[in-house]
């Protein structure tokens, strides 16, 4: 089995297949901490001196050795992951277990304020100018995201019960 966890950065991705492991003894991948383990280098790092082509270009590569996996595995990948070439097609056809952890711009932008530093994308950006910025780019990745099998609003829920949620959910 595969399960796949989707959604904008900041969602929650990580931390829910983290936890859903520890509840379902399922083996969990971060797509972007295989990709850090595998460059040897930080997301940052791989931006800055390699530029975001390169990124998503093995991005794919790595997200694609992943699915190959023969155990059953939960795989987070980054929150541009599905929006890059055919990624969110292979995604789809790979399990009937992708899932959007779907969060509003107001939750986004609570949790991100925080933690820009990690994320290239939104590191240059004003907190000021985050819930335009988030809003627009949000908007245009809603198109790959919406099309998952299983849509999980997670605004108002718990991570723990967000895991519980999806697990009672995979099929
Ligand atoms: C990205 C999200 C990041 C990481 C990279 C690009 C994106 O992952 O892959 O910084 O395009 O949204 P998280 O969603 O885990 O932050």
């Amino acid at each position: 089995m595969i399960v796949i966890l989707i959604g904008y950065m900041g969602s929650g991705k990580s931390s829910i297949g983290k936890r859903m492991a520890r509840k379902t003894k399922m083996k969990v991948i971060d797509l972007d901490d295989f990709i850090i383990a595998k460059e040897n280098m930080s997301v940052p790092e791989i931006f800055e001196k390699k530029g975001e082509v390169y990124f998503r270009k093995i991005e794919r590569e790595y997200l694609k050795q992943l699915l190959k996996t023969p155990e059953n595995i939960i795989i987070s990948v980054g929150g541009g992951t599905p929006c890059y070439g055919d990624n969110m097609e292979v995604l789809l056809k790979s399990t009937p277990n992708v899932f959007y952890l779907k969060a509003s711009v107001d939750t986004l932008v609570m949790r991100l304020k925080k933690k820009k530093e990690e994320r290239p994308l939104i590191k240059n950006i004003a907190d000021n100018d985050l819930p335009d910025f988030i809003k627009k780019h949000l908007f245009e990745r809603n198109f790959y995201y919406m099309q998952s099998h299983q849509i999980i609003d997670v605004d108002d829920l718990s991570r723990k019960k967000v895991a519980k949620k999806i697990i009672k959910k995979l099929s």
